[in-house]
This record gives C-alpha cells, sequence and structure tokens, in this order.
C-alpha cells in the first residue's frame, strides 16, 4: 500500500501503533516495526533520561525499521526539553506531541530530518501546527481511547483533509481491516492505532488488564475527568461505577477557583495517574484500565505479529467485499 504516511516513513502499511502511557514498551515497537507498522512510545513510559537512552538504544539494537517517540509538550512535563534534546541526540524517525506547543520540537527536528506529527483534535489547531511546520496531523477523534476529541472521524477527516496541505492520520475507533478501509475511503493518509494493541503479549500491563479488553466491549467505555481533569476514557469495571466518572463537588468547586484551579488539576493529574499506574502493573481491587472502545475487537492475547497478520487479511476482505458493492 502506498500512501503519504507509508512514503514518508517507509513502511510497508499506513499505521502507526499509537503511544499508550504506561502500555507501551519497547519489545511491542520492536514487534510492530518488523511487522511493516511504525511504533510511537510516549518518552513518559521510561521514568529518567538514562532509562529513555537505554530504551532506544535498545530498540535500535533489535531493529532498523522505523519508530516513533511520544512527547508531551505542556509544563505537566518537566522532562520535556530534556527528553526532546536527547532523542535528537540519538535519532529516532518521527515525534508525535501532544497538549502544548510543538513549535521547538518541530523547529529543532527541522534540523535533523526528523518528522514530527502533532495530536490535533479540530481544524483551528491543525492550521497552526501546520503553519509551525509539522509533517503531520493525528486527528484524534470522538471515538478514540485515552484523551478524546470531539468530533467523529467521519467528519473530522474529511475537515482537516479539506482545511490542510500535510498528512492527515486518523486515531480512534478502528481495531478491524474493515475500519482501516473506511478511515482510508474517507481520505486520511494512515490510521493512529492503540487499544488493539493493549492485550498483546509483548505488552508489559497485567494479565488481568488485557483479560479486561477480552471480556469487556465498546459499550463498557466511559468517559471519565477524574483521572486527569480532562475526558479520558476508561473501562467500566464494578470499581470504576463505585467511584462515578464525575469530579465530586469538592473537585469541581476547586477547578473552578481561579487562585486554586492549578494545583487542584496537578492533584487530579498526580493522583489520577498513579491510580493507573498501579491498576496496570499491579494487583488492585482499584481497576482504573484506560481503554477504547476499539477493544470491541481484542478477542485474544496474541503476539502483534498476529494482531497486524489480522488487520491486513480483514482488509484484504473489506476492499473485495467492497468491490462487489461499488463495482
Ligand atoms: C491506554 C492508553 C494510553 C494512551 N496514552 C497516550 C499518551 O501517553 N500520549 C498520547 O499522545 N496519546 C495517548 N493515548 C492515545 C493514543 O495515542 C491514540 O490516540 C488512541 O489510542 C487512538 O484510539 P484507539 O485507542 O481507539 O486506537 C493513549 C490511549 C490509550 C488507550
Amino acid at each position: 500500500m502506498k500512501t503519504a504516511l507509508t512514503e514518508m516513513l517507509g513502511i510497508e502499511l499506513p499505521i502507526i501503533m499509537a503511544p499508550m502511557f504506561l502500555v507501551t514498551n519497547t519489545d511491542m515497537i520492536v514487534a510492530a516495526a518488523e511487522n511493516g507498522v511504525a511504533g510511537c512510545i510516549p518518552a513518559l513510559n521510561f521514568r529518567t533520561i538514562e532509562e529513555l537512552e537505554a530504551g532506544i538504544k535498545d530498540i535500535k539494537s533489535r531493529t532498523n525499521k522505523p519508530f516513533g517517540i511520544n512527547l508531551i509538550v505542556n509544563k505537566s512535563n518537566v522532562l520535556a526539553k530534556k527528553q526532546l534534546y536527547k532523542c535528537l541526540d540519538l535519532g529516532v524517525n518521527f515525534f508525535i506531541t501532544s497538549l502544548g506547543s510543538p513549535e521547538e520540537v518541530i523547529r529543532e527536528s527541522k534540523k535533523h530530518g526528523i518528522r514530527v506529527f502533532c495530536d490535533v483534535i479540530e481544524e483551528n489547531y491543525a492550521k497552526k501546527v501546520e503553519d509551525l511546520g509539522a509533517d503531520g496531523v493525528i486527528a484524534v477523534n470522538s471515538g478514540a481511547g485515552g484523551h478524546l476529541g470531539n468530533i467523529p472521524a467521519s467528519v473530522l477527516v474529511p475537515t482537516l483533509k479539506s482545511k490542510c496541505r500535510i498528512p492527515v492520520i486518523s486515531a480512534g475507533g478502528v481495531g478491524s481491516g474493515a475500519g482501516i478501509l473506511s478511515m482510508l475511503a474517507l481520505g486520511a493518509d494512515g490510521l493512529s492505532i492503540g487499544s488493539p494493541f493493549i492485550a498483546s503479549t509483548e505488552s508489559g500491563v497485567t494479565p488481568e488488564y488485557k483479560q479486561a479488553c477480552i471480556d469487556y466491549d465498546a459499550e463498557d467505555i466511559v468517559v471519565t475527568t477524574k483521572l486527569s481533569g480532562s475526558r479520558c476514557t476508561v473501562i467500566n469495571t464494578p470499581y470504576l461505577k463505585k467511584i462515578g466518572t464525575d469530579q465530586n463537588l469538592f473537585e469541581s468547586f476547586l477547578n473552578k477557583n481561579k487562585q486554586l484551579k492549578k494545583y487542584a488539576k496537578m492533584v487530579t493529574y498526580y493522583k489520577g495517574m498513579k491510580m493507573i499506574e498501579k491498576a496496570a502493573f499491579g494487583a488492585t481491587y482499584k481497576t482504573v484500565w484506560c481503554a477504547g472502545s476499539s477493544i470491541e475487537f481484542t478477542k485474544k492475547i496474541e503476539p502483534i505479529q498476529e494482531i497486524i497478520t489480522r488487520l491486513k487479511n480483514e482488509l484484504e476482505t473489506a476492499k473485495e467485499n467492497l468491490n462487489k458493492v461499488v463495482g
């Protein structure tokens, strides 16, 4: 297949394995790369700059195929600058930026010939990052796992395609070959797929989290503001039902207070991330598992190679089925 994304990164399939906080690890990146997909790992999945360096070196020693690093570029990430310059030093193929301004990342990456894709949820911001020199936008739609957008892919992708000159990569809600074909039909130059890889053999999260991706379906995904202060998708486990998805009166009072807002957000974020971390890696009754509705298509824990082979086979079937209908 040839799209602007496959050409830009030199990959077989127009797919990025999306960065997932705590979930993505170096084994997943290598497996994706060796199977024609470019994986992207959040820099924050490495606790220190030394660990980031070791991780990048590890990936590079096991594959020479492209991979990317996800940088959170707002104030919450105090390591952002160090992460950026370490990656530039060691050499990575692309960055995905989320939150905050990607200006410095784009400017510095250009000097090193590194591609930069920026998360966007609407047109104005997409045009802004295009003007800054981004190589593409990751169009995060309302079906995405993690911090989701507000606009469905069927509207967001064609809108961005008509307003931007740079490639548009659709993120959210795709876990089947037919889903991939539908995004390409909307005009997407590629896809960024996350949730369907959570239950991969290579992922380091607990077997319980992986099993939850199999046992729960699209209808069990709810949006909560309790974890980071921003809207985020989680599996509606009994524990989640108990704590609810809305901030309590005290939390929303703090969030509305001009002076306290900033600190309240920081505390919510810190507590939420700790809770997600505990649930991802240890046995706890506080089952706060982040995932999107595309876990609907997760039927077993399997190696990334098999997930990608399934997507490829389904894509062929979807093309044949479509041909029968439209000729
Ligand atoms: C568990 C989880 C963690 C995520 N963490 C991040 C992150 O650290 N940085 C980021 O830019 N996006 C993050 N995302 C969003 C994904 O990169 C991507 O946009 C999303 O997975 C696409 O929707 P999908 O899950 O339906 O494929 C996360 C998504 C999930 C499900």
